[in-house]
């Protein structure tokens, strides 16, 4: 049994995703002894850019016709679906960026579904939880100017969710640049205050994981 944690943040310091992925981690593994914890760091190791066409390519191109490319690049998508399969539990950082989600985390997506596991239909993660923790820099809740501009996660949702069968909980840390953006210096308490609840939903979330 093991936790897979997939980190999608382009920052290694300062990130506020990997450090409330830190926190859900914690607790995820003290609530489970014995169990192990996977981890994809598409942030410091991303995808090759290639290799979602070279899958894709390969899937429109008979077996005994495929270039070693295409070859290659469904071997690493059906690696990334046996490694997901193979989870308990997924943990998944997913900062905003450009009002979507990060384009590693977006290649990764993508070349999963190039498997023929992870195709639309499937739903190869019924009965799997996965907790998506978002980091956003602005403020995007009701009533705000930038309400509905995050289209990043709603769209990682509804593959987790509704394409993939996954169970999904959503921890939102937001307001994040306002400890570093002089015009959002009077946000800096609310934005204190939304990081610490994230860590707590994210701890306790990851303490409750079933398995
Ligand atoms: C290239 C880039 C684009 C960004 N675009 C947005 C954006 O569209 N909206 C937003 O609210 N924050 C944006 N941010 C801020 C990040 O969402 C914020 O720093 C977040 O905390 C990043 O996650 P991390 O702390 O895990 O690295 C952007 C940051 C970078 C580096």
């Amino acid at each position: 049994m093991s936790l897979l944690r997939i980190d999608s943040s382009i920052r290694t310091q300062g990130s506020v995703s990997r450090e409330v992925l830190d926190s859900l981690e914690r607790s995820y593994v003290e609530s489970h002894p014995g169990t192990g914890v996977v981890r994809r760091d598409l942030g410091r190791e991303p995808i090759p850019a290639g290799t979602w066409a070279a899958a894709t390519a390969a899937g429109m191109t008979p077996e005994d016709q495929r270039t070693d490319e295409q070859r290659d690049a469904l071997a690493t998508a059906a690696a990334l679906a046996d490694e997901l399969l193979a989870a308990s539990s997924v943990v998944i950082g997913s900062p905003l960026y450009n009002f979507g989600i990060a384009a590693h985390l977006k290649s990764w997506v993508d070349l999963l579904i190039t498997d023929p596991r992870f195709a639309p239909g499937s739903s190869p993660l019924a009965g799997t939880e996965v907790v998506l923790v978002v980091s956003r820099g602005g403020g995007y809740g009701p009533g705000t100017p930038r309400e509905g501009w995050d289209h990043g996660t709603g769209w990682i949702t509804r593959i987790l969710a509704d394409v993939w069968g996954a169970d999904v909980h959503v921890v939102e840390a937001e307001l994040t640049l306002a400890d570093v953006v002089p015009a959002m210096a009077e946000l800096r308490p609310l934005a204190a205050q939304n990081r610490a609840e994230a860590h707590e939903a994210a701890a306790k979330i990851g303490g409750g994981l079933r398995r």
